[in-house]
């Protein structure tokens, strides 16, 4: 068996990319020459949604088709832009900017902020004007974009945009980014961006997914039937896509060391590395999703839960107002709109919901597993007491 494990849960960029061929579709339309529309996105998550990885995908892509593309996050995103931007254009050894530059292992030490001199507007102009490509903006972590940076983008997008000249702009962040842009006057660019919540992969996806991953670690044989409970259990969201299959891995590869030969997969690896991967996923995101959710909307979320069908499709309609003992259909309409905007749910039908993310109502039910300590060894402790 290889040792190399092809899963990394770690947040960020993976080893292998995963699906979203509607979200790569739209941006590949978006890219095309002469085109208008999709040309400002904003995609909305939880954290773990897949965001990031989705981005750098983008960027990526961006590059395939001939654009030029710079990522940043929102922390000094102008003029982390602007030093970006000036560097796509540097020629070895001298940058536009008159900089001094030997290619990029030594204009990594340079201060970020030293070509920043002339506005974000002034190098994204001077920028297109030479370059022949189109240029993709990507910014991440957008909830938290400050005031100046956000017009400061805007008026450099906008300056690019009645030059006529191919730009672009993503930008992705935690829901309710949305409304924080939304606050700042001026920015009609970043407010109007076409706005995605980010959805979990689709059946297919996971199912290609899974299959491609495990199929390139050699001597590892995965039943159908477990492959299949590794992709129920995942319900699409990537995060946890990688959270098992790494916890598999390790268990198929203590198996290896233990016995040698192919290993076969079993339930109870797949049920073990499940439990793992809940804990995490509770305590990374789920945890964070439900931090600040008060008890009313608890009771509404418990009261949803008991109606949903095979397909985890929920009633939110007046029988829900009613279990809850209200009198008003209105009282619990917030609830189901807050939960919408917070990215917990999405709206299927007239009066149904399905969550968005995967194990709420576990999460609801028990809350956190309890964490027990792995390096407790109770030949050689002492009795604390
Ligand atoms: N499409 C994907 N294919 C493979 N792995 C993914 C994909 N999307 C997310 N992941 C993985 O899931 C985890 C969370 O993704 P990330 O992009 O960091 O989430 P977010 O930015 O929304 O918080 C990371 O380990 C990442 O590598
Ligand atoms: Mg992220």
């Amino acid at each position: 068996m290889q040792t190399q494990n092809p899963f990394s849960p770690d947040f960020g960029t993976p080893p292998e990319f995963f699906g979203r061929e509607r979200y790569l579709e739209i941006m590949r339309s978006a890219l095309r020459a002469g085109s208008r529309s999709n040309r400002a996105l904003l995609i909305e998550g939880v954290r773990g949604t897949g965001k990031t990885a989705l981005l750098g995908r983008l960027r990526a892509l961006a590059g395939e088709m001939g654009w030029e593309a710079v990522y940043v996050t929102s922390t000094n995103a102008a003029k982390e832009l602007a030093f970006d931007i000036t560097r796509l254009g540097a020629h070895p050894h001298v940058s536009s900017a008159g900089l001094t530059v030997a290619g990029f292992g030594a204009s990594v030490g340079l201060e970020k902020s030293t070509p920043a001199l002339s506005s974000l507007r002034q190098v994204v102009l001077d920028h297109l004007g030479t370059s022949k490509k189109g240029l993709l903006i990507l910014i991440d972590e957008m909830q938290k974009i400050d005031k100046d940076d956000a017009q400061e983008i805007c008026d450099a997008l906008n300056a690019a945009r009645e030059s006529s000249n191919d730009i672009a702009l993503v930008m992705a962040g935690l829901p309710g980014t949305h409304a924080h842009l939304e606050t700042f006057e001026k920015c009609t660019y970043m407010v109007r961006a076409r706005r995605f919540f980010l959805s979990p992969l689709s059946v297919s996806e996971t199912r290609q997914a899974v299959d491609s991953a495990f199929g390139k670690i050699e001597g590892l044989h995965v039943p159908a039937e477990v492959r299949e409970s590794i992709v129920t259990f995942s319900s699409g969201h990537p995060y946890l896509i990688q959270l098992i299959g790494a916890e598999v891995f390790e268990r198929a590869l203590g198996a290896h060391a233990a016995r040698g030969e192919t290993v076969t997969v079993t339930n109870e690896m797949v049920e073990e590395a499940e439990e793992v991967a809940y804990a995490e996923y509770a305590r990374n995101v789920l945890r964070l999703v439900f931090a600040r959710v008060g008890e009313g909307t608890r009771a509404y979320l418990h009261a949803i839960i008991e109606t949903m069908d095979g397909q985890g499709v929920m009633r939110s309609d007046r029988s829900i107002a009613e279990a809850l003992g209200k009198r008003s259909y209105r009282s619990i309409a917030n609830y189901r709109v807050r939960m919408i905007e917070a990215g917990v749910l999405r709206s299927v039908a007239k009066g149904k919901v399905k969550f968005r993310i995967p194990h709420i109502p576990r999460y609801l039910a028990e809350g956190l597993p309890e964490m027990v300590d792995d390096f407790w060894d109770a030949d050689d402790d002492f009795p604390m007491s």
